[in-house]
């Protein structure tokens, strides 16, 4: 089974800057997915995506909430639809017109699976965090003190061990780094603090 969409544009620019509102969001996030644990990683994904924006970019609250969006919304057909993840989520964003630069992000999370390349630095950072922030959450759950304390040096031992969390992509990690331009510890180190925030009490 191909998860390619077999395009690489997205959304009508005309739409540039339509986005959800956070309760039309969380309405969707809620009838879509019912997994906890799929929840959990989209909202830290979304934490990471929103943190990036405001702290890295320095960017207005209207651009933090777009690249919130992207992050929340990124697995939304995930779990009911496997099989047409993320051509479901893609649709119903151009159906409701809805910027096509958090459709684009959306669309190119995974560019192995999907065949779109990440181009944005939204598109980037999105396929960026997502693998590298579920091998961090997965590596906090074996943790006595979860997040506490959790350090670079720690999170790099893990990603040696191919055992570990090895459903997580260490190529994809590797490459998203590297499209990125961001140095492997500087995202680990991002990363830690910021969804040790944005998790489950
Ligand atoms: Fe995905
Ligand atoms: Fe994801």
């Amino acid at each position: 089974m191909s998860l390619h969409l077999g395009r690489s544009t997205f959304g009508n620019p005309v739409n540039q800057g339509n986005v959800l509102t956070r309760e039309e969001a969380n309405t969707l996030f809620h009838e879509w997915v019912l997994n906890p644990k799929l929840k959990l990683h989209m909202q830290q994904v979304a934490h990471l995506m929103k943190c990036w924006a405001a702290e890295k970019l320095q960017a207005d609250e209207a651009t933090q909430w777009r690249w919130e969006i992207a992050g929340l919304l990124h697995d939304a057909d995930w779990d009911q639809w496997p099989d047409e993840h993320c051509k479901k989520i893609i649709e119903e964003l151009e159906r409701r017109n809805i910027d096509p630069e958090i459709i684009r992000a959306i669309a190119s999370h995974g560019h192995v699976h999907f065949g779109v390349i990440p181009e944005t630095e939204m598109d980037k950072m999105l396929y960026a965090f997502d693998e590298l922030s579920g091998l961090i959450h997965a590596y906090s759950l074996m943790r006595p003190d979860g997040y506490e304390g959790m350090d670079v040096k720690g999170v790099n031992k893990r990603l040696k061990e191919k055992s570990f969390a090895a459903n997580v992509s260490r190529e994809d990690i590797r490459d998203a780094c590297e499209r990125a331009g961001i140095e492997l510890n500087e995202l680990i180190a991002f990363i830690i603090p910021r969804q040790a925030q944005r998790t489950e009490k």
